[in-house]
Parts: C-alpha cells; sequence; structure tokens
C-alpha cells in the first residue's frame, strides 16, 4: 500500500482511528423492504449490530440472506426502510445526498460484488475515479492509480477497457479503485469470489495490512469460512436477520455447518442447471 502518500489533506489523517474500541458504524433496528409489482419483499429484518474502529468484521451466510444488501446500506448506496445506520456517531441517512456522497467518496472504499466501471473509460482512469472525486489532481490520481494498479499486478492492462478483462481481473483492478484513495472503511463484498488461491491470498494480505498496518477498519462478505479466523467480529446472516459474534465468541460450528450446507445445495443445483 502506498500509505505514505498524503492523498487528501483535508482528509482525516489516520492516526484518528487509532482510538480503538471506538464503534465506528452502529445499526439499530434496521429493516428493508422492496417494493415489487409482485408485492413488497421483505429482506432484512432487525438488524442491530456495531463494528468497532479498525475491527476486520465478516458478513457471511448463504446465498440471498440479505448480505449485498446490507452492506448496500452501510456504503450509503440504498436507504433502509426503517431504522438507523450510525457512521462514527453520526445517522447516515439524516444527512442530504450529496453530504453523503462526498463522505462515501472521502471515507469509504468499495469492491462491488457485480462490478461497475465507466465503460468509456480505461482501467487507469477508472482507478483514479474515486480520487477525482475529491479534487486530487489529474495527474497526480493517475500516478496513484497506477501505484495502486502495481500492487494488484494489474498495470500492464492500464490503458485496457475493464470489460475485456476476465472476471478476476476485473476483481484485482476493482480492488485497488477501493484502496486508491486510502479510506477509513473498506466493504469487500466476496472479493476474491473469481480468484485463484494465489490471487484470493493476495487480495486477503491487502485487507489484512490495511487493517494491521494502517489501522482501517474492514467488513467483508465472503463464503469462505477459512477467512473466519481472520476476522474480530463475526455476522452470521440468514433469512434477513443476523447474529454477531466477537472477539473469543466464534460462531457456533452448527452455524457454520448449515451455511456449508446451503452452498453446497446451491452449487449442486447450479450444476445440475448446467447440465
Ligand atoms: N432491488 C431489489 N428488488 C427486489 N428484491 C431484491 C432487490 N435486491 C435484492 N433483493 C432480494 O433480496 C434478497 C437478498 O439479496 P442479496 O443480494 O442481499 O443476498 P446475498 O446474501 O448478497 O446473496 P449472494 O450470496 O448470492 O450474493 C434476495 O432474495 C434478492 O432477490
Ligand atoms: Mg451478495
Amino acid at each position: 500500500m502506498n500509505s505514505d502518500v498524503v492523498i487528501n489533506p483535508t482528509k482525516t489523517d489516520s492516526t484518528s482511528s487509532q482510538k480503538t474500541g471506538d464503534g465506528i458504524i452502529k445499526v439499530s433496528n434496521l429493516h428493508k423492504q422492496f417494493d415489487t409489482k409482485g408485492g413488497s419483499v421483505k429482506v432484512l429484518e432487525n438488524i442491530n449490530f456495531e463494528i468497532k474502529d479498525n475491527s476486520f468484521a465478516i458478513i457471511f451466510g448463504p446465498s440471498g440472506s440479505g448480505k449485498t444488501t446490507l452492506l448496500n446500506i452501510l456504503s450509503g448506496l440504498e436507504p433502509p426502510t426503517q431504522g438507523t445506520v450510525e457512521i462514527e456517531g453520526e445517522d447516515f441517512y439524516s444527512v442530504s445526498s450529496d453530504q453523503r456522497s462526498l463522505f462515501r467518496a472521502q471515507t469509504m472504499g468499495i469492491v462491488h460484488q457485480v462490478n461497475y466501471w465507466v465503460k468509456s473509460l480505461n482501467v487507469l482512469e477508472n482507478v483514479a475515479m474515486p480520487l477525482y472525486l475529491t479534487g486530487v489532481d489529474r495527474t497526480i490520481a493517475q500516478k496513484m492509480a497506477m501505484q495502486n494498479l502495481e500492487i494488484v499486478g494489474m498495470q500492464e492492462f492500464a490503458h485496457s477497457r475493464p470489460l475485456v478483462l476476465s472476471g478476476g481481473q476485473q476483481q484485482r483492478v476493482s480492488m485497488a479503485r477501493a484502496l486508491v484513495a486510502n479510506p477509513q472503511l473498506i466493504f469487500a463484498d466476496e472479493p476474491t469470489g473469481n480468484l485463484d488461491s494465489k490471487n484470493g491470498k493476495m487480495i486477503m494480505d491487502l485487507l489484512l495490512k490495511c487493517q494491521r498496518e494502517l489501522n482501517r477498519t474492514i467488513i467483508l462478505v465472503t463464503h469462505n469460512i477459512e477467512y473466519l479466523p481472520l476476522s474480530d467480529t463475526q455476522l452470521y446472516m440468514v433469512d434477513g436477520k443476523i447474529t454477531q459474534s466477537g472477539k473469543g465468541q466464534n460462531v457456533p460450528m452448527t452455524e457454520i455447518i448449515n451455511s456449508l450446507k446451503s452452498e453446497l445445495a446451491e452449487l449442486s443445483k447450479l450444476e445440475k442447471d448446467q447440465q
């Protein structure tokens, strides 16, 4: 990580995150439902949890349990139907959407489950985008974008269009874009889902480095239970509800086994569909 580069002098400096023990995200009585043509669908129900500053939190659970919806709400992309999300003590949805967007650009790095690219721009410009949004000079932004592409081993694709890359390559670029502005909070939705074990390890090492050396807070959605021991907070989701456990309070084995069973059922269904 280019931790020595000053990205945005107006931004809170990393030492502010060293007051460990403070809740950086507090979710209270959160509900989400989508109104569709077929009626309303309840996706999240009475979610309550807290993530401490400088944590490595993992959200896991079966497909369709609401993980991406929750991450979208936490990162300001989707308002809840009911309840509050406090970030650093501020009600995130009580501010204007412009303020929320600015806060997101300055504070959050997001690796989406499905990549969103500005298709007319090349990889370098896409990675530089969070810096452009916070007013960083274009030449400096591109230099920093290139440094971050080098970190994920994607510099040779800087001038390609993102959509010509493989799914795994896009995930690595997406990681570079999430980290380029040195954000305080990093949300990553299945960032290793399309990667081989070597690149998966590289992404996980980067996330760990962000937490342990740069005091960032990581919120990772993953199906890979091998990563659970790396986390200090586990949020286990089933049918839009959540069970939280923290340090020394590991998620009960029965929950992990149930999660695995439903993943296996999903996989065998996919295999059957493909036959
Ligand atoms: N915009 C929407 N409109 C209607 N239903 C939605 C919408 N977004 C999500 N859902 C539904 O909400 C539920 C949870 O979806 P979500 O994507 O949050 O699950 P997930 O846990 O991330 O699953 P996966 O592990 O497969 O990524 C699903 O049943 C999904 O169909
Ligand atoms: Mg998802």
